[in-house]
């Protein structure tokens, strides 16, 4: 493995911060929990599902077929239930679920009997258009209440959702909606970015085409005007609201189909990942306690994550709700109407709680700290990190210049696939390292391996694994089951392969360093190499691409695509510069309306030549050294040797550029 700055840093940190006394004093959870876990593992989740509320009683903890889990077997519950109506149940039906913060400034809050009676009056809505158990149904919506009302409304009937992130692009959905076979989408008009509203519907009204979606539940929420299909469209206002507000909700197998949620892998298409309801709803929902030490009459806490990510599902909706608590959504982004804005946010309504990502804290880094500096952030007391590693510098930047020096920071190491957080600190027992995600939560099975799979010893690197399946693990990949055990579970013998490459440091504290295969991680989100080759390359003038992640002080990596042009297009972008300047903005803007504007090159390069071993297995590994302007590796096994100075001298020496 290489030694990125990560590894490097390593030798030289040697500060660490030790949970506050009255934090450590009052913690949810103490350290007896990793004895408990380790002595009896099963016993351990089965005392965390009790959280729950079940109908029926599971018959037995863990069905282990490798790699197939079924958690809690012969359980029964309902999702929704847990996360809404049993806290009404129990009294606490004023308490406020949402705050909610529009970009524009409206707001609205929700209380947990609020949320009772929108989630049952959804849940009749999609029982009259025809929503059954089992039916997915798909949710293409910006950050608004009604995104977790539609979620919970699903999960309610039993109806596995998948929700597509409001950036992605039409052909996007369009990939994920056949997929899923979903024959029902909700959507809204639009929603509010940057100041201005961006429609939504447009783009979900051509990515139906020639799916088996025949009806759309349409939000409200910009106004703009909109194109109605006839009995196909249905606004969310006319068919909801005048549902009755309660509804009789119906047990569902531990093993229920909760969501399906899409992901990047190293190839184009993406993955279907599939969780079900009771092992997920437990492990989100003892995960959020532990590691935010969740007080749920005091607290206020913050995802700033999009419900359309896995963090949303997890940690705005799932975990935090089963739990009661109080939280805050934001819909829009953090410099609308100005840099300060989730500072403002977190004075207003006393966030005490707040999870965000590392590449969101370097560009508050970026923008400087008399920013924040602005702000009573006094109430905050645990701040969160997850997405991708983050690096000390920002680390400790965020102790200070957020968490007044005094709030633990919580690096969540998780997946899609994992469901729920695997690795993290626990905010009263853990001595905290800046950069590191430090050790396995209670009752999970971390390893770093070798190639061979062998566990390597404390101060080095290698795999990350995981060694014992686990409650919210993913349960395959939505219809292909042989992509399921050969993504995950082939390169090592009764191991899940994470993907990202670990160091265990001398005190055995894991430190991540991101990806080791085709996935880039551009501000925690990821993408594939070949998705956004195969985007290039399905323009005309282009005949081939190679993509690869280099470093980016902001966005973690950022994507640089090396493409080689068609033969006319190559001609008349080598004789005219302004030529080739305009279709590299071209390129770069395929890409954003193929995939997303998340998904847009940061670089363009024109090569004539990629290097290719002698089988034509392009090698990304040198393109990589490019883009990274560092002394480009081993060219021994290239076909052509030449290849690499002709690329290299196409590359400008000044980096990136910025939308
Ligand atoms: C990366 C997001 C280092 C990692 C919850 C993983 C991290 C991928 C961390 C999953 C962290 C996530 N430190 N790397 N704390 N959290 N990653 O599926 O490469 O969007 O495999 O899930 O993000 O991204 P995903």
């Amino acid at each position: 493995m290489n030694s990125g700055p990560a590894l490097s840093n390593l030798s030289s940190e040697t500060r660490h911060f030790d949970p506050p006394a009255d934090l450590a004093a009052n913690a949810n959870v103490t350290a007896e929990a990793y004895e408990q876990a380790s002595t009896d593992r099963l016993a351990f989740w089965a005392e965390q599902a009790r959280r729950l509320d079940w109908t029926t009683e599971w018959s037995e903890i863990l069905d282990w077929q490798p790699p197939f889990a079924k958690w809690f077997v012969g359980g029964t519950l309902n999702a929704a239930v847990n996360c809404v109506d049993r806290h009404v149940e129990a009294g606490i039906g004023e308490r406020v679920a949402l705050h909610f913060e529009g970009e524009p400034g409206d707001t609205r809050s929700i209380t947990y009997a609020e949320l009772q009676k929108e989630v049952a009056k959804a849940a009749n809505a999609l029982t009259e258009l025809g929503v059954q158990q089992g039916d997915r149904v798909m949710i293409y919506l910006p950050m608004i209440p009604e995104a977790v009302v539609a979620m919970l409304a699903c999960a309610r009937l039993g109806a596995p959702h998948s929700v597509v992130f409001g950036g992605f692009s039409a052909d996007s959905l369009r990939t994920r909606i056949g997929d899923t076979g979903a024959k029902l989408m909700i959507t809204a008009d639009g929603g509010y970015r940057r100041g201005k509203p961006g429609a939504l519907k447009p783009t979900a009204d051509a990515a139906i085409e020639g799916t088996a979606v025949d009806t759309m539940l349409v939000v409200r929420r910009t106004g703009e005007d909109v194109d109605f299909t006839e009995g196909r469209d249905h606004w969310w206002h006319d068919v909801v609201d005048r549902q009755e507000d309660t509804h009789e909700a119906e047990a569902f197998d531990a093993e229920n189909p909760l969501f399906i949620l899409y992901t990047s892998g190293t190839t184009a298409k993406p993955k279907g990942i599939l969780h079900t309801t009771g092992g997920y709803l437990t492990q989100t929902a003892y995960t959020h306690h532990a590691v935010f030490d969740l007080k749920p009459v005091t607290d206020v806490y913050w995802c700033t994550a999009d419900i359309g990510w896995v963090t949303g599902h997890s940690y705005i909706v799932y975990g935090p709700l089963a739990n009661g608590a109080t939280q805050v959504i934001y819909e829009g982004t953090p410099d609308t109407p100005h840099k300060g804005r989730f500072w403002e946010i977190v004075q207003k309504y006393g966030v005490t709680l707040l999870y965000t990502a590392p590449t969101a804290i370097r560009t508050f880094m970026k923008w400087g700290d008399d920013i924040p500096a602005g702000f009573d952030l006094s109430t905050l007391r645990i701040l969160g990190s997850v997405g991708e590693p983050i690096n000390p510098e920002a680390w400790m930047w965020y102790r200070e210049h957020i968490g007044h020096d005094n709030c633990p920071i919580v690096d969540t190491w998780w997946q899609t696939e994992t469901g729920a957080m695997m690795i993290a600190p626990l905010p009263g027992v853990t001595s905290t390292k800046p950069g590191s995600a430090q050790v396995a939560l209670p009752g999970v099975s971390v390893d770093v391996v070798d190639e061979s799979g062998t566990a390597v010893g404390d101060g080095e690197g290698g795999y990350l694994v995981l060694s014992e399946p686990w409650p919210a693990m993913l349960r395959g990949i939505w219809g292909d089951d042989e992509r399921y055990k050969d993504t995950y579970w082939s390169r090592f013998d009764s191991m899940y392969f994470a993907g990202d490459g670990a160091k265990k440091d001398d005190d055995g504290d894991l430190w991540l360093l991101g990806r080791v295969d085709d996935v880039m991680n551009i501000s925690g989100h990821r993408i594939s190499t070949t998705e956004i080759e195969s985007a290039l390359v399905s323009h005309p003038k282009v005949a081939e691409a190679a993509v690869v992640g280099a470093s980016d002080a902001t966005t973690g990596q950022a994507i640089v695509a090396f493409v080689i042009l068609r033969g006319s297009a190559a001609e008349s972008a080598e004789d005219d510069e302004q030529a080739g300047e305009d279709l590299i903005q071209e390129l770069r803007n395929h890409v954003g309306r193929e995939i997303g504007p998340i998904a847009k090159p940061r670089q363009v390069m024109l090569v004539p030549e990629l290097p290719k071993t002698r089988s034509g297995k392009i090698m990304r590994r040198l393109l990589k050294d490019i883009a990274e302007q560092r002394e480009i590796g081993d060219v021994t096994t290239l076909n052509d040797s030449t290849i690499m100075d002709v690329i290299a001298d196409k590359m400008p020496a000044a980096a990136a550029k910025e939308d």
